[in-house]
């Protein structure tokens, strides 16, 4: 997709689009094309019954007097309520009605007055929108049709002060960039994205001066991360633990880094406590919260943020086998805590345990976010309209709560109580990885991760209802979501910047 700026001109040819806020209240330019077209913009806008709510559309076809092949009026909703995710989502529904639209889109943007937003925020806003929802992962698809594929290439953005639209897009493209590459690693099969191709990924991250290490399964070892180690004892792929490193904060400020962690089981059966095979698949994506992570190294360095952070990946498949861990084994994690581990199919803990405490230990950061597609848990009291928010620290839970809601990835905060720690306590270990209390699924596994966090400021983001959606959304076609990029971006760009 290719996505420009420039004065406003009105187009001869192609696709025009035109906004209109509630109760018909054409913007000027919408106004000046239905003029010339003779009021047939306004007729159509009755036909379709368009009264201008927010991402309602009207389509005008081949007017008569002009050379235009279409005119597409957008609704923004009440002009008071216009802000930058209203917008996002409208440029998100103009690429859903013209995606398969050949030749030229222009789309017009003015009409800002009233709504506290300038006109090249506006359009650059308009313009991240429409680019969010235009990813498509069809790489593995030889044999597409080519109707069914999308055929809008170039989108214009016309508006006054194209040159400051366009340098307020410029961050926003880069964080759509750091979203598309989470969403292509969560679509990616298994087969494909393992551990080492995983990492491999990573490392091209390198170019843009993050810096990136791989850890393989002897260092590892030497770590004495026995609780990740576990987990991947029966796949053939070889666990890895990645660090990236960016480091923009002004070197007069000498500040403590902030570490992002993410779950990145590549594919989870269950182990040896395997899982159904009915939706099994799913489980291609339990790597989201490694995801999301990558992602946002990728937004932050493409953007040169002025901050330091650390992201880290446990990186790691969970297979059956003769080699695998059994129900009962007992581990010994990095912290020097000992884990029975009941169910090998509570995994990610195993491997946040000691990715966590491996941060920690070596960075010191300000806090630690950790992201995982966790539990089913969480997918039963939130579904997929809120991710799971735990945290040990409430000025950081606010923060997170503040940046999830002005990005729409919300967040819904949950207790953490010494009673369900308890629940986690075994008679031969220092705990077991379950608790066999019942109830309380999201809760008992972010106080187990509690353990292991050495008391730093944190916060666990369960995702594993937001990381996939099978539905589509204002700004994302259904599949991969990369929930929580946009959210931990906005967290490092209001508070930890500069
Ligand atoms: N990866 C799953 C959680 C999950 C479920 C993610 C659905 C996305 C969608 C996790 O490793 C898991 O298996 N959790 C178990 C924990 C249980 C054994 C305590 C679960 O939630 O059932
Ligand atoms: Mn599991
Ligand atoms: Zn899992």
């Amino acid at each position: 997709m290719q996505i420009t700026f420039s004065e406003p001109k009105m187009p001869t040819s192609g696709t025009l689009v035109v906004g209109a806020f509630e109760e018909n209240a054409l913007t000027p330019v919408a106004k000046a094309v239905d003029e010339r077209l003779g009021g047939a913009l306004t007729r159509a806008m009755k036909a379709a019954s368009f009264t201008g709510k927010a991402r309602q559309t009207a389509e005008l076809l081949a007017p008569a007097g002009s050379k235009l092949d279409r005119v597409l009026a957008i609704g923004l909703g009440k002009p008071d309520a216009l802000g930058p995710l209203t917008v996002e989502k409208a440029g998100g529904a103009i690429y859903a009605k013209l995606s398969k639209v050949e030749g030229p889109v222009a789309v017009t943007v003015d009409g800002a007055a009233k709504t506290g937003m300038s006109a090249a925020e506006i359009a650059a806003h308009m313009a991240f929108g429409l680019r969010l929802r235009s990813y498509r992962f069809d790489k593995y698809r030889t044999r597409m049709k080519k109707e069914d594929k999308p055929r809008l290439k170039k989108v214009n953005f016309g508006v006054k002060g194209s040159g400051a639209a366009k340098r307020a897009y410029q961050p926003l493209d880069r964080i759509g960039d750091g979203v598309f590459f989470t969403r292509d690693l969560a679509s990616e099969p298994a087969n494909i994205l393992y551990p080492a191709s995983f990492s491999k990924e990573v490392k091209a991250l390198t170019k843009l001066g993050v810096k990136v290490e791989v850890l393989g399964e002897k260092q590892l070892e030497k770590l004495g991360m026995g609780s990740l180690l576990g987990v991947g004892l029966g796949s053939r792929r070889e666990t890895q633990l990645v660090v990236m490193q960016w480091n923009g904060a002004l070197k007069s400020k000498k500040s403590k880094p902030i570490a992002f962690v993410g779950k990145g089981v590549t594919f989870d059966t269950g182990g040896i406590s395997i899982k159904p095979g009915n939706g099994m698949w799913d489980m291609k994506w339990d790597m989201g919260g490694a995801g999301v992570v990558s992602g946002l190294m990728k937004a932050l360095a493409g953007r040169k943020a002025k901050a330091n952070v650390i992201g880290i990946l446990g990186l790691v498949e969970n297979m059956p086998d003769g080699n695998a861990q059994r129900p009962g084994d007992i581990v010994t994690s990095m912290s020097g805590q000992t884990i029975e581990v009941l169910n090998t199919d509570a995994e990610g803990r195993l491997v946040l345990a000691d990715a966590l405490w491996y941060t920690q230990d070596r960075f010191k950061p300000q806090f630690m976010v950790n992201l995982a597609t966790l539990t089913g848990a969480i997918v039963v009291a939130l579904g997929h309209v809120h991710g799971g928010l735990f945290s040990n620290d409430d000025e950081l839970a606010r923060r997170l709560e503040a940046a999830g809601k002005a990005v729409d990835e919300p967040v819904w905060r949950f207790p953490l109580h010494a009673e369900y720690d308890k629940a986690l306590d075994s008679p031969i270990a220092d705990m077991k990885n379950i608790s066999t209390a019942g109830g309380a699924g999201g809760i008992t596994a972010a106080q187990f991760l509690k353990r292991f966090v050495n008391d730093v400021p944190w916060a666990h983001l369960d995702i594993a209802g937001m990381t996939w959606s099978t539905k589509d959304k204002p700004t994302a076609p259904k599949g991969a979501t990369a929930f929580g990029v946009r959210m931990l971006e906005r967290l490092v760009a209001d508070h930890y910047e500069g």
